[in-house]
Formats: structure tokens, sequence, C-alpha cells
């Protein structure tokens, strides 16, 4: 009897559990920032649907579950491997409103207005997430969108507990919501914070989901939801435009792609830096012989941080919407200009990124964005979507539910002004009526004799391009399981402000005080867990198995079967 019971407890175990970061699969996985979320894709891959499926229903439940990053407000960007092979991606980046012009956010004398790309109705771009949604679900997914939407208006209808995590981080954006009334209807308990364990409802959001479930696309860019916004942007001295709106489009685009140690990885290109510098790096570490190096070496990072910093320069100067600006893609993903650039690299010397005064401070908000990766059946999904910093705007549209994101900030609101990731731009990146602002963003997949080897992607500013550089090479170099490659500590260089970020412990005093030597400056030591360098939801495939990690630097959950 005993034995009987023992049977059957192990039945209703799920076969492959291990810690809540970390799952094993046979066949499919979805992983994300939020638990509610990850649940949503795993029922949908449960019940038939694909990999498509599943990152369309888990990204409309992150706009419910986790509303710092998750959004229909923002936009994102999606890199997709079909089971036949052919890898698409599809750009639903918002984009400039038609009325914007460079000089937008400057007085007259040319000085930047403090907060206006960043915390105004002007700083939302026109949404691009519900038009990629719908249309990858259209293009690629195999149920309804009845079906995938479903889930997220449960949970926005009948509210969800709220984990300490999420609770503490809507009360502390209550002050700077304070003077939009339904910012704080939503956020806010009658004014309050809400507690750990407060089931949270969302009705407005609700009905915005609900019109798009019915209606599709024209259930968010025409009719009421639409109406709303715009209503809210003429109330506000906002630039959203019903037409801006009904005219808005997501853009299928070829992937970028590089070969690394017999690899191939696949990446997001313009308007994204994100593809485009994972392999302009790769190119310029491949030459040397980083495993010798070993993990966390001095010269291991001074190779990195010096590549690092070259390719953050060329994002600078060269990158920008592709639809407005020549960027010599060709050049940036060639690995002869990428050994070019490495010409003057000196394996025992710093070079200085010019130009620069005292090391800018790292942005003082708590940067969000979230990245999700789903896979079943060859298919591979890596989604990361945004409002630009947590809670975007911090804006909620009247009776929408709907956060406006601050996207435009990622514009080179004036040349070489940093944005709110100390990253520059110029002509390349300035804005343009209708134009996509210049993304770090960086959903990104590898292959490895044409067979699926790893998906990842992060939020983090211009630090997700170091972070999913990093899980990448501690896998392909350093011979590390995924859940080693997304945990271990992580450093940062993006050549302007001339700084080595790195997590607490990630730099050893001796390994640091090498690097002193060799000439570097602006070490910057982040404490962990109060700065989240990145949050890399990755899925390793490995022959028959198939494993999902939750980065373990926020909560959140990696399902599969
Ligand atoms: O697109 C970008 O590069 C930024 N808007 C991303 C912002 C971000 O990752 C904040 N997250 N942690």
């Amino acid at each position: 009897m005993k034995f009987a019971i023992f049977l059957l407890s192990l039945l209703t175990v799920p076969l492959f559990a291990a810690s809540p970061d970390i799952t094993f699969g046979q066949q499919a996985m979805v992983t994300s920032r939020s638990s509610h979320a990850s649940k949503v894709g795993h029922d949908i891959l449960k019940a038939g649907g694909n990999a498509v499926d599943a990152a369309v229903a888990t990204a409309f439940a992150l706009a419910v579950t986790y509303p710092s990053a998750g959004n229909i407000g923002g936009g994102g960007f999606a890199v997709i491997r079909l089971p036949g092979g052919e890898v698409i991606t599809l750009d639903h980046r918002e984009t400039a409103p038609a009325s914007a012009h460079r000089d937008m956010y400057l007085d007259a004398n040319g000085q930047v207005i403090k907060g206006l790309s960043t915390a105004s109705h002007k700083a939302a771009g026109v949404p691009g997430s519900v038009d990629g949604l719908l249309v990858l679900l259209e293009r690629y997914g195999s149920m309804s969108r009845q079906q995938v939407m479903q889930p997220a208006i449960d949970l926005a209808t009948r509210g969800f507990a709220l984990s300490y995590d999420l609770a503490q981080q809507m009360g502390r954006r209550l002050k700077s919501m304070a003077k939009y009334p339904a910012s704080m209807a939503k956020f806010s308990d009658n004014g309050k914070p809400f507690k750990a364990g407060d089931i949270w409802r969302q009705a407005d959001l609700a009905r915005s989901l609900q019109l798009i479930s019915d209606q599709g696309r024209d259930g968010f860019y025409k009719g009421r939801t639409a109406e709303l916004i715009v209503r809210e942007m003429q109330r506000s001295k906002g630039d959203i435009t019903a037409k801006d709106l009904a005219g808005y489009q997501s853009v299928w685009r070829p992937a970028v792609r590089g070969d690394y140690r017999g690899y191939e990885i696949y990446g997001m290109g313009p308007p994204s830096s994100g593809g485009t510098l994972v392999i302009q790096i790769l190119n310029m570490l491949e030459d040397f012989d980083l495993a010798a190096m070993g993990f966390g070496s001095a010269s291991a990072v001074h190779l990195m941080v010096e590549a690092e910093r070259r390719a953050y320069a060329d994002r600078a100067e060269h990158l920008g919407d592709p639809d407005f600006y020549a960027v010599p893609l060709k050049m940036l993903l060639n690995k002869k200009y990428a050994q070019s650039r490495m010409s003057d690299y000196d394996p025992a010397t710093a070079s200085l990124s010019k130009d620069i005064g005292a090391g800018a401070p790292w942005p003082p908000e708590s940067p969000e964005t979230t990245h999700l990766s789903v896979f079943k059946g060859g298919m591979m999904v890596a989604l990361t979507t945004t409002l630009n910093s947590g809670y975007g705007s911090k804006i909620v549209v009247p009776g929408t539910g709907i956060l406006l994101n601050n996207e435009m900030n990622d514009f080179s609101i004036k040349e070489n002004v940093p944005n709110l990731y100390n990253v520059i731009g110029r002509k390349a990146n300035a804005i343009r009526g209708g134009k996509r602002m210049l993304s770090s963003m960086a959903p990104t997949l590898v292959l490895r004799a044409g067979k699926p080897f790893l998906i990842v992607g992060s939020p983090g500013g211009s630090g997700i391009i170091t972070t999913t550089l990093q899980v990448i090479v501690n896998m392909i170099d350093h011979g590390m399981s995924v859940d080693e490659a997304v945990s271990l500590s992580r450093f940062h260089h993006q050549w302007q402000p001339d700084s080595i970020y790195y997590e607490k412990h990630g730099l050893s005093p001796d390994t640091r005080l090498i690097l002193e030597k060799m000439g570097h400056i602006g070490f910057r030591e982040l404490d962990y867990g109060l700065f989240l360098f990145g949050d890399a939801n990755a899925i390793h495939i490995q022959g028959e198995t198939v494993i999902g990690i939750k980065d373990p630097r926020n909560e959140g959950a990696a399902l599969g079967y």
C-alpha cells in the first residue's frame, strides 16, 4: 500500500521538475520573467500550440502580470526559427509620431529639456506590440487569436495574487505616478501601495485586451482604444495622432547572421543594434583563445572589454533605422572588418575611450525590459519587449489600463548626449517622423550544424548586448552548462563612459588589480540584488533534452515537459 502511494506521488510530480530556476523537458519549454505568464505559455504548448502560439500568449500575459515591461503600449523584436530551418525576424519597434523632428526635445538654446523624452506624453512612440504579436500569430501560429489571448484577459479580469517583488516594484513607482490619476488608480490600492498577496485586478486592461481579441489590430489601432489614446495625447501635448496609430506596421526583416567557432548565430538587425553588436564582438573574439585564458581571468575580461569598446563606438556612429539611414551592415558584420578593428589591440594594455569626462553614473532608475524564450518541435522563438524604462512614461491612458512607453529617449535626442543608458548617438539615430529609435534588444538564436542549440536574450538597456554575449561565450568558449552560463556574474563596457561595470563578486580583487595595471579605468561594482544586471531567460537544446532557465536574478519560471 505504502509503495502504491509512493508510486502515485511520483506520477503527480512533474517528470522533470528541478529547481524553480532550471527545468528539464523533452519536447517543449517556455521561460519568462513572470511565472503566471510562463504558465500561460506552457498551457498553450500542452494544448497543442506551437512555439509562436505560446510566445504570443506569454507576451500578452506579461502585459498583465509583469507591467513594468510586458506591454501592449510598447514594442519589441522577435527572432524565430521555423521547424524547416528558416530564420526570420519581426520588428515591432515603436515609431516616432509623424510630427516628430530632430530637435523636439531641445529648448530655444539647444539644450535638452529635462524629462521631456522620458517622463511626458511626448516620450511615447507609436506602440508596435499589438500589431507585432498579431502578425506573428497570423503568419506562423496555429491557434486563434481568441485562444491565445483568453488567458491574459482572464488574468486581468479575475486578478492574481501580487508577489512581494511585484508589490514592492509597483509601490516604488507611485511617487512618479502621483500626477496621473489613471496610473494611481491602476497601480495603487486607493493611493496606498499594494501588499504582497493582494489580488490585483485590471478591468480597464481586460477591456482593451478583449477589444483586440474580438477585432484584431483594429481593436487597438482604431476605435475606442485609439480614440482614448489620442484624446489623452491632445489633452497633454502628446504627439501621437489617430493617423499615426492607424498607420503603424511591424516589419519582417532578415536576421543578421554570424558564425562563431562552428556555431551559427542569428540575431535582430537594425533598428536594433543588438544582433549586430553581438556578432561583431564575437567576430572580434574569434581569433583569440578565450577558453585557454579562462572564465573571469584578467586577460579574458581585458579582451572582451576591448572588443566591446570598439563595437559600441561603432554603434554610436553607424547604427539607426535602416529605412531612414544607410547602415553599413555588411561592413559591421564582416570578419575582416572585426580583425581590422582589433588590429591595435594590445593584450597587455588598455586602450582609452576618447572624449570622455568622468564616468557618468549608471542609470539610477532600475531599467526594465523583458525577454522570453520558447521552444517546441524545432521551432525556436526569442522575443524581447519593452516600454523602455520600468513602467515606461508611468502614464496610464485613462479608461484603457495601458501604460505609455517612453521609447523616444532611445533616439539620439541631441548628438553625443547620452540617453537613459548612457549610450550616445549621432545622425544615424537622429529623430525623424515615422522612424524607429535604435534599440539594444538582442533576441538571439544559436544553432550548431543547423540544429537548435540556444535561445537567449535579456533586458538591461545597453547591457542587453553584453549580457547576451556572455551567455554565448560562457557556453561556447568556457563549456558551461546553460544554468552556469546565465547565473555567473557579468561585466560590461560600452566605450563611453570609459568604465568597466561589473556585478558584485564579478571581478576578484586581484583580477581588478591586474586590469588596473593594464590601464583600465572607471571600475563600477554594482550590488547584486540592487542593480539587476540583465535577466537572460534562456533555453538550451542538448540533443533530446530541452533545458530551460529562468535567470536567478529575478522572479519568473521556466516551464516545460
Ligand atoms: O530598446 C532598447 O534598447 C531599450 N529601450 C531597452 C531598455 C531596457 O532594456 C531596460 N531594461 N532593463
